[in-house]
């Protein structure tokens, strides 16, 4: 196996070893994918400014998020259908994250349950919530989520209504995964995902086994259009706010006009995002969204970053346009796919060491004063 020395490696492996719906889930966004293009497009664009003759000779990625201790301005993005990418690979990719000093985010969409992912691990994790049509079940999750521990709330705001994405349709894509004739032949060529996966006990969604209606699952997408909630508002933030009290989280925030609303509800950050090019196709890139955001709130809460974000030199440039922190979704599931526990243990290494290396030939020895005098604007 070539010597990986970069997350596009990782991304090249998970290709060769897990399904292509599975594989096509993680990568892909939504219709024509003009909005996930833009956002590494954009990402690109930015250029660093290079400073020399200055002593970086001791450096540190450390900072906070929402009050949290992290080796690196980095979170693992709440993902859906992890477990199918690795077997338990909830588990192992909360494993790797606290061993590596950042948090992890468990998907109210992940096959292993929240309790699964409690028993595993000894600290704490955050669990991200989509209110779905029935309140009650949603705010059994949050009671369940309160149960396990979990230090803080991701509620996702930009999922009301799925975008479409056309390879999960043209794939089948199915919780839990169906043998069919035509992904046969390609599950027979994936024998080590089919061991860890196909042959261990979790294939389909952890959190909600207790309902009926997931048991009778047709494809994702008809499941997900059933259950989402078209008439959520911000009276449904309010009411998340009211039942969970400890630090919450707003996911899916790009207008300056939602944010200052965000910002409002007393929300501990707010995640600028378009939910990794998978929703509204054709809308800006997250991080050109970013400066407005936090030029608008960013006195009011803490503003974070997703979005293609695949590199220490993207989380550096998120840092310098004032996200506090990045989270990290489709380089966490290919990581996790590539190589379980030590891949995504092995992401984080990569990414903390170019975040080092970017901060020291830009000229800045703490994260801390990263700020926009490291862009050549
Ligand atoms: C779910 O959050 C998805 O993007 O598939």
């Amino acid at each position: 196996m070539a010597t990986v020395t970069n997350i596009q490696d990782l991304r090249r492996i998970a290709m060769r070893k897990v399904p292509r719906a599975i594989f096509h889930y993680a990568d892909r966004g939504s219709y024509d994918e003009v909005t996930l293009k833009a956002n590494k497009a954009d990402l690109a664009a930015i250029a660093l400014r290079q400073r020399v003759m200055i002593d970086v000779s001791e450096r540190s990625t450390a900072t906070t998020m929402i009050g949290e201790s992290v080796s690196m301005p980095l979170a693992i993005a709440p993902t859906g259908l992890t477990g199918l990418f690795h077997g338990d690979g909830e588990i192992h990719g909360c494993r790797a994250a606290h061993a590596a000093g950042i948090p992890f985010t468990l998907s109210t969409m992940s096959i292993c349950s929240i309790e699964d992912v409690a028993a595993a691990v000894d600290k704490p994790f955050w669990f991200q919530l989509y209110v779905m049509r029935d309140r009650k079940f949603s705010e059994s999750l949050i009671e369940r989520a309160k149960a396990a521990k979990c230090s803080a709330l991701v509620l996702t705001l930009d999922l009301q209504i799925q975008g479409q994405r056309h390879m999960d349709i043209k794939n089948g894509l199915a919780v839990p995964p169906k043998l069919t004739l035509a992904n046969a032949l390609d599950i027979a060529t994936k024998p080590m995902w089919a061991a860890s996966v196909l042959m261990g006990k979790r294939h389909s969604f952890g959190n909600l086994a207790v309902r009926k209606e997931s048991d009778s699952l047709t494809t994702l997408s008809q499941w997900i259009a059933g259950q989402f909630d078209p008439s959520l508002s911000w009276k449904d933030v309010e009411w998340v706010r009211s039942i969970w009290p400890g630090k919450l989280i707003l996911k899916g925030v790009l207008d300056v006009e939602d944010a200052k609303i965000a910002a409002a509800t007393g929300a501990d950050a707010i995640v600028v995002s378009n939910h990794g090019g998978r929703q509204l196709d054709g809308a800006v890139s997250s991080i050109s969204a970013l400066p407005k955001v936090v030029d608008a709130v960013g006195d009011k809460t803490e503003i974070w970053f997703d979005g293609g974000v695949t590199s220490g030199q993207d989380i550096l440039k998120a840092r310098a346009l004032g996200a506090r922190g990045c989270m990290m979704g489709k380089a966490f599931l290919w990581s996790l796919a590539a190589g379980g526990q030590a891949g995504v243990a092995q992401a984080i290494k990569i990414m903390r060491r170019e975040l080092d290396v970017s901060m020291a030939l830009t000229g800045v020895k703490d994260i801390n004063q990263v700020d926009r005098s490291v862009l050549a604007l």
